[in-house]
């Protein structure tokens, strides 16, 4: 538990450093399952949820060795194809130990995944795709038991392009029989870091970025070592930080093309970026222009994450600005919170209607999931006077010290247990 104390109107400036990329990190480690060797992976967020993955592999039998943000994992060691429901319910990302797992011993047993409170977040592209593979599949008592002798390459049309169905799919198809094709991909850039990373152990896969990807099955894999990208949702919450604060700040270590559908949006509201290689500078302009449609869409559009915290900057805004979201049924649970702060925001299903008022007000407001909770503490940097954010285990899950970083920034914060 815990919450974060923040009062706000410093003006950030500075420098921030960005870190390994969770929603890459969590595929590779599960892919580590397949080489049967050891997989140095470098660069790797100290976050709860990749805690959880690897509590997992250790579950299951596979070694972890931590050298700073490296780890070295042995698979060679793995002996049960059982993920334990109590860590299966802690974080949605397990289900990425299915194909993996299914691909290189033929079994797997898992409990339906939990994860955020952002809708049902079904996985029934990912079921209906391994069975394409030739997978039998059989949910029971919350429980899904999938076996295959050998797995078989084939033709996959994903219905939408599910990131996690598209790399849990991706890691089934490594070592089965044959071509497998995915269409209707999902593109994000993760998933190419993922395809990078399993063609480094000796996997033959081709076009992760695109809507279709090709998979040639191989009999075996060496082993690999690997850095994870920079990660673009970290990245844009800190450019929207120095946004909504007015400050001026250099964000270190991104890939810009990554971080591309944020940087148009912040433009499209006033702000002013340079860039210089893998460093943007941001000089916030306050109040921020409102943006009169904002949707959220698979990459490359704006991403389902950056939408939270860019709901924070439109409050503040000197328009109204739409926000569509395309990819969640229910992520908009910052809204209410936000309100409490004095924003100007009406909800209706996926859309959400904002009109800027001049200033936000601190108020004790509570984190539902981890890009709310980011959201709510860009908003108490903006506020007058001293808001709370209740639930800080949501935030931590996929931002490494945040408040520190914050601080070090110039903001007035800090995290109380
Ligand atoms: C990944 O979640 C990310 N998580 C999410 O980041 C991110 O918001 C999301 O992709 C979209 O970019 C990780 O990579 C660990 P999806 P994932 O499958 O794979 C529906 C964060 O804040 N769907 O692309 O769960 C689903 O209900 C997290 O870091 C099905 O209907 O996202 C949702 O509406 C939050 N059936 C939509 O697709 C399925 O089988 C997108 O889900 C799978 C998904």
């Amino acid at each position: 538990m815990g919450k974060y104390v923040i009062t706000g109107g410093s003006k950030l400036k500075g420098t921030v450093r960005i870190n390994g990329a969770k929603n890459a990190s969590l595929p590779i480690l599960a892919a580590s399952v397949l080489n049967n060797s050891t997989s140095e992976i470098k660069g790797v967020p100290k976050l709860k949820d990749v805690e959880v993955m690897l509590n997992i592999l250790k579950l299951i039998g596979a070694e972890v060795k931590q050298e700073d943000t490296a780890f070295v994992i042995d698979s060679s060691k793995i002996d049960t194809c059982e993920v334990p429901e109590h860590l299966m319910r802690k974080m949605r990302s397990s289900i990425f130990l299915m194909g993996p797992l299914l691909g290189r011993f033929g079994y797997v047993k898992v409990s339906y995944p939990g994860g955020c409170e952002i809708g049902p977040r079904p996985i029934d592209l990912h079921i209906k795709g391994l069975k394409i593979l030739g997978a039998e599949i059989e949910e029971k008592y919350g429980f899904i038991e999938a076996k295959a002798k050998k797995l078989v390459g084939n033709e996959i049309h994903l219905d939408f392009p599910s990131v996690g169905a598209t790399e849990n799919l991706m890691m089934a198809a490594v070592l089965a029989d044959g071509l497998t094709s995915i269409r209707n991909a999902a593109k994000e850039p993760e998933i190419v870091d993922l395809q990078n990373f399993i063609n480094a152990m000796g996997g033959k896969i081709k076009g992760a970025g695109t809507d279709t990807i090709r998979i040639i099955g191989v009999k075996e894999l060496h082993p690999v070592s690997h850095s994870v990208i920079p990660d673009r949702i970290v990245a844009g919450t800190f450019l929207v930080a120095a946004a909504i604060t007015g400050g001026n700040i250099y964000v270190e270590n991104v890939i810009l093309e990554h971080i591309e559908p944020t940087l148009a949006k912040l433009k499209e509201a006033g702000q002013l970026i340079k860039t210089f290689g893998d460093v943007v500078e941001i000089k916030g302009v306050l109040p921020p222009k409102s943006i009169d449609t904002l949707r959220t869409l698979p990459h490359p559009g704006f991403p389902t994450d950056m939408q939270a915290p860019m709901m924070s900057l439109m409050s503040i805004a000197d328009g109204t600005t739409i926000i569509t979201e395309t990819v969640f049924e229910n992520r908009f649970k910052h809204a209410d919170e936000l309100r409490r702060m004095g924003a100007n925001i009406k909800v209706n299903g996926r859309i959400a209607v904002i009109r800027g008022v001049k200033s936000l007000s601190g108020a004790m407001v509570e984190a539902k999931d981890l890009r709310a909770g980011a959201a709510l503490i860009l908003a108490g940097l903006s506020a007058e006077g001293v808001t709370i954010v209740e639930g800080a285990q949501h935030v931590e899950r996929g931002y490494e010290n945040i408040d520190e970083k914050l601080r070090n920034l110039g903001a007035d914060i800090r995290k109380v247990d």
